[in-house]
């Protein structure tokens, strides 16, 4: 059998992850696409870490990898705008499909991206970059794509969840249960990103994209962080029976002259205690979708974390890999309204 090739970029929290499982779980992944799956190449930055891969199959030449004529279909899991990018286009220009985990980059750029794999015919999958191990994109885009969604709020970052719930219960100091964060893998390269809500802002505005096929960027999303939370504003927040959590709301509203738009912001709310959000604790993400002939849904599990986010990568690299190999393809792009963005005195 024609073997599907893989290259992974990066080999960090996630990567670590993607690499050990498409090592260990070979046989299964073979009997799961019909092929073999075979790891071509790791794109990382520093040639002299150790990380258990013989010198031949690690490079800091990532375009040269994503180019090579074995390689079908290239995971992303190193984070950031440019190279990721220019890398993922080279990829799909290519023809090849690419699985990757990068929010921020599709928070902005999933419109040319999805672009340039509709003009290859190659596929773009994306289910790691929110909520980490939750299946709640391919939710949206598939099994909810005959209903009409009218809200999806939910607690799509795990740091920030970590630190917040650490706070409440053990009364713990904000700087070291960040630090925490970090040490385990929840945290993004620079926190900034999850502590002031731009990690939230990007899953928000992907989730509101596949949620309400229109196009929606960082830019449109409404967005405070939890910097400035403190001890003393828990501590009264439980005295009122609530729990603060930094939200992700994106909903159809309707303006004063009846129109249609669609909000969406991220901040920290009180959430009574009673509400299953409120239970939603350490790093771990929830999302509730409601939509018209469903109802509510709930989608819950771990967040962030290199396993857990690792096996979101590896359900769409089983995707990608049946495709290559069977000749389908994902679903294509589904904007079909260019939905006006609500601001804040709109709602
Ligand atoms: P890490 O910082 O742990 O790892 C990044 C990896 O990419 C490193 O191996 C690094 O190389 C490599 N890398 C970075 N820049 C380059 C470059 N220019 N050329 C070659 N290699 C490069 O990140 P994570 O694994 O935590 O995150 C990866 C992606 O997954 C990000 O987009 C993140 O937002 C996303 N994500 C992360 C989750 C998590 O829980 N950690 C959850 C969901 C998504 P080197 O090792 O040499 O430094
Ligand atoms: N930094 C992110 C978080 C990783 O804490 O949720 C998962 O996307």
């Amino acid at each position: 059998d024609h073997p599907i090739g893989v290259a992974v970029l990066g080999m960090g929290t996630v990567g670590t992850e993607v690499v050990r499982i498409i090592r260990d779980h070979a046989d299964d992944l073979c009997n799961r696409v019909g092929a073999p799956v075979v790891l071509r190449g790791v794109a990382v930055r520093d040639l002299s870490k150790d990380r258990g891969l013989s010198a031949d199959m690690l490079t800091t030449d990532a375009q040269a990898l994503v180019t090579r004529d074995d390689v079908d279909i290239v995971v992303e899991v190193m984070g950031g705008i440019d190279p990721a990018r220019a890398l993922i286009a080279a990829a799909l220009n290519s023809g090849k499909s690419v699985v990757t985990a990068n929010k921020a980059l599709l928070a902005d750029y999933t419109g040319e991206l999805a672009a340039a794999a509709e003009n290859h015919r190659a596929d773009l999958y994306f289910e790691a970059a929110v909520a980490g191990a939750i299946p709640v994109v391919r939710p949206l885009i598939q099994s909810l794509s005959g209903d009409r969604v009218n809200r999806v709020v939910g607690i799509v970052n795990g740091t920030t969840n970590f630190i917040l719930s650490a706070m409440a219960e053990t009364g713990a100091d904000y700087d070291d249960v960040l630090a925490e964060a970090t040490r385990l893998g929840y945290a993004e390269a620079d926190p900034t990103a999850d502590v002031e809500g731009y990690d939230a802002a990007a899953k928000a505005a992907i989730l509101a994209s596949v949620a309400f096929h229109t196009r929606v960027t960082s830019g449109d999303v409404y967005r405070e962080g939890i910097s400035k939370i403190t001890s003393e504003d828990l501590e009264t927040a439980a005295a009122v029976g609530c729990t603060v959590k930094l939200l992700a709301m994106a909903e159809r509203v309707t303006d004063e002259g009846g129109k249609e738009k669609i909000s969406v912001r991220v901040y920290p709310a009180l959430i009574p205690r009673k509400h299953p959000l409120a239970a939603v604790s350490g790093a771990f993400n929830a999302v509730v979708v409601e939509a018209e002939n469903a109802g509510r849904l709930m989608f819950y599990g771990q967040g962030a974390g290199g396993a857990p986010t690792a096996s979101a990568v590896m359900g769409d690299l089983v995707m990608a890999a049946r495709n290559k190999f069977y000749g389908g393809r994902a679903p294509g792009e589904s904007v079909y309204a260019e939905l006006p963005i609500a601001s804040i005195g709109d709602t």
